[in-house]
């Protein structure tokens, strides 16, 4: 068994913000990360747009952030929460830059900001298009000075240890003790016993398949928090991008960002039509849920597969230098955005919902935290506002940070079982984890997509729950591996996202269902 003081379960933006304040303030306490990948591979890597924030800049101002988050959450944000992240915001971003942090200045000297779907102003700050990889390299570069953190890659946590593995009654409300964790390259599954645990595990995108995160993105924090009876809310808000790079083979796509609709380009489809202000009067520039829904629509009119960007009418010159990797990755796949127009579809992007937190990032678990993607802030409502996830990740890892560091949670003396692997075997068959994956993606695909019915969410509650018990099954008998825990992760983050879609009676933001 290993003792800690601070177990974070995840290396994004949030984990590691988390982590670096806590180490640099308390040298003496022992903080370990765990990370299922290589330490670098997370949602947060591949951010392009930048972070929402507002600077001493004439044209911008708090309340137009703030009345920005709101209208794109279309009545479902909690405003207190949406006020306190944009005011802390700049402070934030600050310190990120204090540890190393470039982003993109204009021939003034001032930061070069960005627009994006929902913003009233010029307001994204970024890196090029790539700010999400010089946020993590810097994040990890501080990690890597800091001796009292211990990064663990390839370590995948399993489970969340409550009441319910100690051999004492269950309270009323439970704590955590820490977390289960598979060593990927021993195969050792190790108890980590820790005084306060945070989940810091991203998002879900991955039970989509058709999605522009990478395939970490399977929602194992919120199923363990979900299994260990923490509240979780909001999950039928799962946020499409407008304009992943058209992929005819499905899985992960390429993101075209939508800073590029902020510098300009229009979306036409395939007659060449520019149809957006068909749809709603900011054009190009609304927000994302209803760019999303307006594209689904127009590919059910015309029976096309995608619809297209055309950047061809802008500035080439001023495009590369600021979209280089865009530029590049098109270009590699033989679109040259400069003549050609590139094939865009809606994606699976983002989870606006999750584990329900307070402003201290606290769920309903004691000594259980969690802050990114992974929660459920009150900051997001019914659709999150591009570049403001970023945002709230800093800010929730500031907030934990303030409450733990004050509230040293009481010290106890359990024992803590051993990991139960008796009776297991290594499965014979990898086909059934396979063969379950996919069908549970083209499930959600098809079934609870960007316009839903109580119809197709009924069909896929049944056919998912044939699913959940033959992998509940294999589970009980098998060796743990990461793909079966993963799956068996994506199952319950389906069960969630179809059960509070079935609940929805009032059609929000992202969240479209043709009953409603
Ligand atoms: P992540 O960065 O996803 O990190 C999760 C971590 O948890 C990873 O290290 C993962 O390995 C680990 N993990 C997960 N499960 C386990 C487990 N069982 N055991 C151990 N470790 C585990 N947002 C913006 O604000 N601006 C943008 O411009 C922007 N662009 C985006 C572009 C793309 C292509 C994508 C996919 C997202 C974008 N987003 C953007 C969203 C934003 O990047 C994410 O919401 C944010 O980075 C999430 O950070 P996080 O720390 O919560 O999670
Ligand atoms: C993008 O660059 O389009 C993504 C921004 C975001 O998801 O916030």
């Amino acid at each position: 068994m290993i003792k800690t003081s601070f177990l974070i379960i995840g290396a994004g933006v949030a984990g590691l913000t988390f982590a670096v304040k806590m180490a640099e303030k308390f040298p003496n306490k022992r903080i370990i990360i765990v990370t299922k990948g290589n330490e670098d591979e997370s949602n947060t890597k591949y951010a392009q747009g930048g972070v929402a924030v507002v600077l001493d800049n004439e044209a911008d101002s708090f309340n137009q952030h703030i009345q920005d988050t709101l209208v794109a959450g279309d009545g479902l944000c909690d405003p207190l929460v949406v006020e306190m992240v944009v005011k802390e915001g700049p402070k934030r971003l600050m310190e990120l830059i204090n540890w190393g942090a470039n982003f993109d200045l204009n021939a003034k000297g001032n930061f070069d900001l960005g627009k994006e779907g929902g913003h009233s102003v010029y307001r994204v700050v970024h890196h090029k298009d790539i700010t999400g990889f010089e946020i993590e390299k810097t994040l990890l570069l501080r990690v890597h000075q800091l001796s009292n953190i211990s990064l663990m890659s390839h370590h995948f946590a399993l489970e969340l240890i409550t009441e319910h593995h100690l051999k004492i009654k269950e309270t009323k409300v439970l704590s955590c003790y820490g977390a289960y964790v598979l060593n990927q390259k021993t195969g050792n599954i190790i108890t980590i016993k820790s005084e306060n645990t945070i989940l810091a595990t991203g998002g879900i995108g991955t039970v989509y398949g058709h999605t522009t995160n990478p395939s970490i993105a399977t929602g194992d924090g919120i199923a363990m928090a979900y299994r260990a009876k923490a509240k979780i809310e909001d999950m039928e808000f799962v946020q499409f991008h407008p304009t992943a790079l058209y992929n005819a083979e499905g899985g992960t796509s390429f993101l075209i960002s939508e800073a590029v609709r902020g510098f300009g380009a229009y979306l036409k489809n395939k007659s060449g039509q520019r149809f957006m202000l068909d749809y709603d009067a900011r054009g190009e520039l609304a927000s994302r849920d209803i760019v999303s829904q307006s594209i689904d629509s127009e590919l059910k009119k015309s029976g096309d597969s995608h619809v297209f960007l055309d950047c061809t009418h802008l500035d080439s010159k001023a495009f590369k230098k600021h979209f280089p990797n865009i530029y590049k990755h098109c270009l590699e796949n033989h679109i040259d955005i400069i003549k050609d127009w590139i094939p865009v579809v809606p994606a699976a992007h983002y989870l606006c919902g999750g584990i329900v937190v307070d402003k201290h990032g606290k769920t309903s678990i004691n000594n259980l935290f969690a802050c990114g993607e992974c929660t459920k802030t009150g900051l997001h409502g019914a659709n999150r506002l591009a570049s403001n996830s970023l945002l709230e990740a800093l800010v929730y890892a500031h907030n934990i940070f303030k409450y733990v560091s004050v509230n040293t949670p009481k010290a106890n003396d359990f024992l803590i079982p051993v990991w139960n692997d008796k009776g297991t075997h290594i499965p014979k068959e990898h086909i059934l984890i396979t063969h379950n994956l996919s069908q549970l993606q083209a499930l959600m695909r098809d079934y609870v997509g960007i316009v839903r019915s109580n119809n197709r969410l009924t069909k896929a509650k049944d056919r998912l729950e044939f699913i959940y018990r033959e992998i509940e099954d294999l589970y009980k008998k098998s060796t743990i591996t990461p793909s079966l825990c993963e799956l068996r992760n994506m199952i319950n983050v389906a069960h969630l996202i179809i059960c509070q879609s079935i609940e929805r009676k009032y059609n929000k933001g992202g969240f479209y269902k043709i009953d409603n």
